[in-house]
């Protein structure tokens, strides 16, 4: 686990930026949990910007899904599930989590059953209008080596 206080939107993308070199190439499930206007789209944002993508990153609240192609070619997938709460049925993303992609999730409780379990988690607290706090965890410990000391 490691733990940051931000005081700035410029300070999340730093940490966007520092988390974007430790992934780069790799594939990975980053899910991104806190309040609305915390700073997950932002997150997204610079973090997409830092592997390459190109496209402006939106929130995808109504698209659920998009994706984004990636300096490498690879794809950047951005979900936000915040629109998904209560669905049980099986959406499929089996697909998008076993993809050769980095995969960014927002709101990921509302779909937890159909997440896989190896991921990166971020969890972004609201301090005041301008701080943030995150803490980052990895569910094992290659993921956790990745996020100590960013
Ligand atoms: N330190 C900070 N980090 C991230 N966002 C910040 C910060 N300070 C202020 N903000 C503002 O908070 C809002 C975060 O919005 P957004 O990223 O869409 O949140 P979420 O996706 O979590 O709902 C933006 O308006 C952003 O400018
Ligand atoms: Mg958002």
């Amino acid at each position: 686990m490691s733990e940051y206080i931000v005081h700035s939107v410029q300070e999340s993308d730093a940490l966007a930026l520092s988390l974007a070199k430790r992934i780069r190439g790799k594939a990975m499930l980053i899910l991104l949990e806190g309040d609305l206007g915390a700073g997950k789209t932002t997150f997204v944002k610079a973090l997409g910007k830092a592997l390459g993508v190109k496209k402006v990153i939106n929130s995808p609240t109504f698209t659920i899904l998009k994706s984004y192609q990636m300096e490498d070619g690879r794809l950047l997938h951005h979900m936000d599930a915040y629109r998904l709460e209560g669905i049980t049925q099986d959406l499929g993303f089996e697909e998008i989590f076993d993809d050769d992609a980095i995969c960014v999730v927002e709101w990921p409780h509302f779909i937890r059953d159909q997440l896989p379990v190896d991921a990166i988690s971020v969890q972004l607290e609201i301090m005041d209008e301008t701080t943030r706090r995150f803490i980052f965890r990895g569910s094992n410990e290659t993921l956790e080596a990745v996020v100590e000391g960013l």
